[in-house]
C-alpha cells in the first residue's frame, strides 16, 4: 500500500511512486472527494509550515484549507518576510523550521533548492512547486481525468506550450498510469530531456506512450484531453522567451476541432486569457478547469493523509 511508502516521508517529485502507488494515491483523493473527510484528523495537533518564495493562490490556499480540515495548524510564510530573502540559507531555514512545525510545504526556484532544504529538514517536505517540477499539480490532473474519463490506460493527453514544470510533472504521471502523453513545444522549449529519458523508462515498464513534437494540430489530433500553461512561468522574463513562436500553440476553439468530440481542456491556472488559450476555450463548454482547481484540495487531502495518517 502506498501509504507506508509516503507514510513520514517527503514528496518532492512523482519519481518516488510507481504506477500503482500513483493510481492508489489518486483513487484515495477520489474517494475523500465523494465521502468527505469527517472524522479523519491525521493532523490532529499537528502544526504544518507553508513556505512561499514564489507567488501563490491555489496552492497555498488549498494546503491550508487541507491542513484544517485534517485537524492541523497551517502556518504561511512568504519569502519577503524571511531571513531567507536576507541572506540566510535554504537549509539553515529548513533545519530551525523543523523544530517548531511538523511537516513543510514549499514552492521554491531549483528543484536543488528544494532538495537542500529536504536534506536540512527533520520533518517531511512536499514539493508546491519548483522550476522543475509540480507534482502536486499532477495528482489533481490525474483526479480530474479520472472523474472525467474513467481510467487512465490509452486516454490520449496532448500538452501544448511551454516545456515546463508542469509538463514535466504530467510526463511523469500519465507514463506511469498507461496514458499516451504528446508534449508539443516550440524548438528550444521542450520539456527537461532527463525527465523525458526517465519517462521513456516508465513508457516500458507501464505501456504507456511519450511523443515529443513540434506540431501543435497533430499532437491534438484524437486527444482525449488538452492541456496548457503560461508560456512565461514564474521567477521567468517574458523577453527571454521566443514567444512568437509560441503563438501557433495557442488552445483555441480551431484546434479543439481536432481533438475528440468529448475532449476535456485543462490549465492548471492561473491563465493568460487571450494568450496560450482563449477565453472561448476556458470558459467553454469542454473546460474542466474549475475542477480541476478544486481537485487541488481533494488530491492533497490524500497526500497529507498518506503522509501523516
Ligand atoms: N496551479 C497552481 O499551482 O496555482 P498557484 O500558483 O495559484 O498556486
Ligand atoms: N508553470 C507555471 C505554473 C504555475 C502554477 C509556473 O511555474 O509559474
Amino acid at each position: 500500500m502506498v501509504k507506508h511508502k509516503l507514510r513520514d516521508s517527503d514528496f518532492l517529485s512523482l519519481q518516488m511512486l510507481d504506477g500503482d502507488e500513483l493510481e492508489d494515491l489518486v483513487e484515495e483523493a477520489l474517494r475523500l472527494k465523494r465521502e468527505g473527510t469527517k472524522g479523519f484528523k491525521p493532523l490532529s495537533q499537528k502544526m504544518i509550515g507553508i513556505l512561499m518564495e514564489k507567488q501563490s493562490t491555489r496552492t497555498r490556499v488549498s494546503f491550508e484549507v487541507a491542513v484544517r480540515k485534517l485537524g492541523g495548524y497551517p502556518l504561511v510564510m512568504s519569502k519577503g518576510d524571511m531571513q531567507i530573502s536576507t541572506g540566510e540559507t535554504i537549509g539553515d531555514t529548513g533545519r530551525v523550521l523543523s523544530r517548531y512545525l511538523d511537516g513543510l510545504v514549499v514552492r521554491t526556484f531549483g528543484q536543488d533548492r528544494l532538495e537542500d532544504f529536504a536534506s536540512a529538514a527533520s520533518v517531511p517536505v512536499i514539493n508546491a512547486l519548483t522550476d522543475e517540477s509540480h507534482p502536486c499539480q499532477a495528482l489533481a490532473d490525474m483526479l480530474t481525468v479520472l472523474e472525467y474519463k474513467g481510467s487512465f490506460a490509452g486516454i490520449k493527453l496532448a500538452y501544448l506550450g511551454d516545456g515546463n514544470n508542469v509538463a514535466n510533472s504530467l510526463m511523469r504521471a500519465g507514463t506511469k498510469l498507461g496514458m499516451e502523453i504528446t508534449i508539443a513545444s516550440p524548438e528550444g522549449n521542450e520539456p527537461d530531456r532527463k525527465i523525458v529519458e526517465e519517462c521513456g523508462k516508465y513508457c516500458e515498464l507501464y505501456g504507456s506512450t511519450l511523443v515529443i513534437g513540434g506540431d501543435p494540430v497533430e499532437a491534438a489530433d484524437d486527444a482525449d484531453v488538452i492541456y496548457t500553461d503560461v508560456w512565461v512561468s514564474l521567477g521567468e522574463k517574458a523577453e527571454d522567451k521566443p514567444l512568437e513562436q509560441f503563438k501557433r500553440f495557442q488552445v483555441n476553439y480551431e484546434l479543439l476541432q481536432n481533438a475528440r468530440d468529448d475532449v476535456i481542456v485543462m490549465h492548471c491556472l492561473p491563465a493568460k486569457r487571450g494568450v496560450e488559450i482563449t477565453s472561448e476555450v476556458l470558459d467553454g463548454s469542454h473546460s474542466v478547469v474549475w475542477d480541476q482547481a478544486e481537485n487541488r484540495l481533494h488530491a492533497q487531502i490524500a497526500l497529507l493523509g498518506m503522509i501523516f495518517g
